[in-house]
């Protein structure tokens, strides 16, 4: 696994997607405004305030490299005041060998969301062996606000050893609700959702939604990266299929806004700061905006880069909030 989730972190340069071309959604207004950049306002998000509406999207551990990339972004969080997510805590189910890898409750501290991460088929399979009890054992270990929970059956099938659901995920998403009770969020991992899954998933009691949409890392072509040449050519169209974060700010739009409401949202899949305020205005929901890849990208060497890296985008969305209107 520890080779898989390495392959993931360098791969996940070559399979990102389209960029959102943004200069054509906003009003430039310049005669109307000055440009001294305003304080962002506090956001509220699980119970905790964020600084920044920004979430680090859960990125792999698991790995000696990937301990750095956590530290570094927990780091970036406290400093910023941003929420976390981790990336997938499997090998936390079995032993704690790794939880180094994920401790990172020290560094953010208390007052910020941080969540867990375990894949669907895992919870099925514990469910399965009637051992809720493990899940809840990761989520107090890591003192984590709760758990994320991917539903990604494309990039399953995309790779040789991916694990298959059994049962449809919305029946172990609703048979872990009734045993659990810290918040779980439901995610994809670059495919996104359609209307159908964002309505059902309302209904349910989840405590959150993020998008993990079409259009920026996009793990179907990242396992189809991993196999050969000919897998490569013939599958590789799969890895288009799925909603960007337009298409599901769009669907979430259609929806009861009294139901979308109750749900905490994470807007991500390809979005960067400009296109993030951009979804984030366009939806008629409060949201944050959650960035994987852009993150990974600063975290991998010494906290210097990445702290000039959100200092950036905390500056981007000022500009944004200061200058540009919706078109
Ligand atoms: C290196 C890497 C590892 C990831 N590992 C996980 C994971 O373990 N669990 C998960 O739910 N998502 C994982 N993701 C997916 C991200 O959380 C996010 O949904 C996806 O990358 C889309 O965001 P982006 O376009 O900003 O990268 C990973 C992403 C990257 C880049």
């Amino acid at each position: 696994m520890e080779s898989r989730k390495k392959d993931h972190i360098n791969l996940a340069y070559q399979a990102q997607m389209f960029e959102q071309e943004v200069s054509e959604l906003f009003h430039y207004e310049p005669i109307l405004v000055s440009n001294q950049l305003p304080e962002l306002e506090k956001t509220k998000f699980l119970g905790k305030e964020l600084s920044l509406p920004l979430w680090v999207s859960s990125m792999t551990g698991g790995t000696k490299e990937a301990q750095n990339i956590n530290k570094n972004l927990a780091l970036a969080c406290k400093e910023f005041g941003m929420g976390m997510g981790l990336g997938s805590c499997r090998p936390l189910l079995e032993s704690k060998e790794r939880l180094a890898d994920f401790d990172v409750r020290d560094i953010i501290g208390e007052n910020l969301p941080l969540m867990t991460n375990l894949g669907i088929a895992q919870v099925e399979k514990l469910l399965e062996e009637s051992a809720v009890d493990k899940i809840i054992e990761l989520v107090a270990n890591l003192r984590a606000d709760g758990l994320m929970l991917h539903v990604n059956p494309l990039q399953e099938l995309m790779q040789p050893e991916g694990d298959i659901y059994l049962k449809p995920p919305l029946e172990t998403i609703q048979e872990l609700l009734e045993k659990v009770d810290f918040p779980v969020f439901v995610k994809e991992v670059g495919q996104g959702m359609g209307p159908k899954s964002l309505d059902a998933l309302l209904e349910t009691n989840i405590a959150g939604i993020e998008f993990g949409a079409l259009g920026g890392t996009n793990f179907s072509l990242i396992e189809l990266m991993r196999s050969d040449d000919m897998v490569m050519e013939q599958m590789s169209d799969f890895a288009s299929i799925g909603h960007t974060a337009a298409d599901m700010v769009g669907f979430l739009n259609e929806l009861p806004l009294s139901m979308v409401q109750q749900k905490e949202l994470i807007i991500s899949g390809g979005v960067k700061p400009l296109s993030g305020f951009y979804l984030k205005q366009q939806l008629a929901a409060p949201a944050i905006i959650g960035m994987a890849f852009q993150f990974l990208k600063y975290a991998r060497e010494d906290y210097s880069q990445l702290k000039k890296y959100v200092t950036l985008i905390k500056r981007s969305l000022q500009i944004a909030e200061k200058l540009l209107q919706k078109s």
